[in-house]
């Protein structure tokens, strides 16, 4: 099939949030810690009625509703979370309770921290082009509820998921050929202990680790790129001697990073900028402030000095700040976070601007798993489906209810205390609830869970 990639694309998030400044105050940390040091305005959290399948099960139902696509028409369900819920039962299988007599659903969970959504999407993406393919589209849920024991990686939560539709002749294709990935072993946040919902994070290792990874994913991307089209610029320069040649970074429209937080998103372009600046000096023959690092040794505690953010702030502007608003006001969604922001950069512009851009993605889980890739909004596309479908995401986000930061406290103290407790019976109001949303209704003594629609 031709043109496959992203048809659709939904979002759900919990209907509570705490704002960042109101943590400060309660946490006792100087004020701007978590809003201009992390770059954080709004968290999202999960009342004890909603959880990861909950979220699944409302963007996925949501999903199919808003396209009016049949069940029928799906051949490939995955999802990628680091909130499992059962050790052996997919949650892909808790969604299959939608699919009624549409069982011939191929797939299940993928994990590895905040990378299983991309893992899930390029499983889809392969289905989509193999000889296994029949004809029918498939779904990528990345989902995930995302909370810290107390300390200085409490306000680095967040929970949502996104749910896409893939098939071919998709108005977002990924492109082909240009992906790479890093993948190590290390441990600088995982889940080894399994009496807690909380993950073991080592927060200053995690951050090189995602540093590494970015760079040399971009370095192998980079590289692809080049050979791929190495007769295309060829002919490009012979026949545009006058233009000045272009980076491989200077050809996206877009850059989208897996979003823990804002600050570090903000570093992370810096450090893919100045890198790129040495990779292709020449291309940056115009940009004085950024020639200057050419011979710079590029190290983690450099980005925190402010005059390099500064340079590279006009650029920053144009690529990714579009893509902040929704990781800004939910948080880490953690496999979710990167769809976050491509959301948030698909309701940057106005619709008739899109066709043709260029959007790089950069996927990082801790432990390590990571991968760039690049997707380009097919030109002739349909967009309009695709865009109309997400106009109600702002005003989700403004329906929220905000949450004081006790009620904050007590909800994540109670669900630790709820975690691997069976039987367990929610007490929050579903009122509070997004209409139509799926929630837990009880789990029972044998720990089975169950669940209904608003
Ligand atoms: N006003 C403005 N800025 C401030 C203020 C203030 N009042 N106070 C502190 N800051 C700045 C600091 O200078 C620092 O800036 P810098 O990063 O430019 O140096 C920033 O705020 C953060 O302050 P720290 O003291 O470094 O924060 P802390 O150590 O408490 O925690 C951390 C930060 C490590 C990110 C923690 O939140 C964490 O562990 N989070 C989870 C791990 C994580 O998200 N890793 C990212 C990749 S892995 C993943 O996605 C899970």
């Amino acid at each position: 099939p031709d043109h496959v990639g992203i048809l659709a694309l939904e979002i759900v998030v919990p209907y509570t949030y705490v704002n960042q400044t109101d943590l400060e105050l309660h946490d006792g940390v100087s004020k701007g810690k978590y809003t201009i040091g992390l770059g954080q305005e709004r968290m999202a959290f999960c009342s004890d009625r909603e959880d990861v399948v909950s979220l699944c099960l409302t963007a996925v139902s949501l999903l199919m509703h808003r396209t009016r696509t049949s069940y029928s028409n799906i051949g490939r369900l995955e999802v990628g979370t680091e909130t499992p819920v059962d050790k052996s039962k997919s949650i892909k299988s808790m969604l299959m309770r939608l699919f009624d007599n549409c069982n011939n659903v191929e797939g299940v969970d993928s994990t590895n921290a905040c990378y299983g959504g991309t893992a899930a999407l390029f499983n889809s993406i392969a289905w989509l082009e193999s000889s296994a393919w029949d004809g029918r589209l498939a779904i990528v849920v990345a989902a995930d509820v995302a909370t810290y024991a107390r300390g200085g990686a409490r306000p680095t939560g967040g929970a949502g998921a996104v749910a896409m539709l893939l098939g071919p002749n998709a108005p977002l294709v990924l492109d082909r050929e240009l992906r790479a990935s890093h993948m190590a072993d290390t441990y600088d946040f995982y889940k080894g202990d399994m009496g807690t919902n909380y993950p073991t994070v080592d927060g200053k290792v995690s951050i090189r680790c995602y540093f590494e990874a970015l760079y040399n994913c971009y370095y192998l991307y980079r590289k692809r790129f080049l050979k791929k089209f190495a007769d295309t610029n060829n002919s490009e320069s012979n026949t545009q001697s006058n233009t000045s040649p272009k980076s491989v970074l200077q050809h996206f429209d877009a850059i989208v990073f897996h979003s823990p937080y804002g600050k570090l998103v903000r570093k992370a372009f810096t450090w893919l900028t100045l890198h790129d600046v040495q990779l292709d000096a020449k291309c940056y023959d115009n940009e004085s402030n950024l020639l200057k690092y050419v011979n710079s040794d590029i190290s983690v505690n450099m980005l925190s000095e402010l005059g390099v953010i500064k340079d590279t702030e006009k650029l920053f502007k144009k690529l990714t700040a579009p893509t902040q608003k929704l990781p800004k006001n939910i948080g880490n969604m953690y496999t979710a976070s990167i769809f976050g922001g491509l959301i948030s950069y698909l309701l940057s512009k106005p619709t008739n601007e899109m066709a043709g851009k260029r959007i790089a993605m950069f996927s990082f889980g801790s432990g390590m798993c990571s991968s760039f890739y690049s997707i380009t909004i097919r030109p002739g596309a349909k967009l309009e489906t695709l865009i109309d479908l997400l106009q109600h995401v702002p005003v989700m986000l403004e329906n929220r209810q905000s949450a004081s930061t006790v009620e904050f406290e007590n909800t994540l103290t109670n669900r630790e205390l709820a975690y691997n407790k069976a039987p367990f019976e929610p007490t929050s109001n579903v009122d509070n609830l997004f209409p139509d949303s799926w929630y837990l209704t009880h789990i029972d003594s044998t720990f089975k869970r169950y669940y209904a629609q608003k």
